[in-house]
């Protein structure tokens, strides 16, 4: 991992640059459009929505969110030039030191069931699968 990487909050300037990582890292997918999600989290727990950086160039991204009962992670990505290299796990232990300051209990994680690759990077996170099934309602 590079000396000089940093996390910090994401601002407006940075909406371009995030909209292509998230491409790259394929998290773009019809029916979420990534405006309008930036626009969501910038109006609700702005200061939860990270970005990873090396040298001013962004590489990773990391949307986190407390809803007073569990925290989230969503929109997590590292630029596929630099994975496998630490930056996703420094990620990850970022949004836990920020979940553990507002006292949240647990975190949960949604992986689509195209990704599941990503499950192994998880569980050495330490997260355990838990047996239920993700439902969702459009409003
Ligand atoms: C998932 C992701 C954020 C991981 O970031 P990363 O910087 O590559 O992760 P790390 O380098 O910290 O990896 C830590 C460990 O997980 C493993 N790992 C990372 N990505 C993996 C993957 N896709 N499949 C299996 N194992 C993976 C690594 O091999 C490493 O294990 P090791 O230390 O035993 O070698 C990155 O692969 C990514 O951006 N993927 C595309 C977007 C995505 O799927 N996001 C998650 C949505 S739920």
């Amino acid at each position: 991992m590079e000396k000089n990487f940093k996390i910090r909050p994401y601002k407006e300037e940075d909406r371009v640059h995030v909209k292509i990582l998230w491409e790259k890292c394929n998290l773009l997918f019809p029916g979420n459009d990534p405006d309008t999600d930036i626009d969501l989290k910038m109006s609700f727990q702005p200061n939860l929505f990270f970005i990873g950086e090396i040298s001013s160039k962004i590489i990773a991204s990391m949307m986190v969110g407390y809803d007073g009962h569990r925290g989230w992670i969503n929109y997590l990505g590292v630029h596929p030039s630099f994975q496998k290299s630490g930056y996703g796990t420094a990620m990850v232990h970022k949004a836990i030191e920020i979940l553990r300051e507002l006292n949240c209990p647990k975190i949960n994680i949604q992986v689509r069931k195209t990704n599941l690759g990503v499950i192994n990077f998880y569980k050495n996170l330490g997260f355990k699968e838990h047996e239920v099934i993700s439902m969702q309602l459009k409003l």
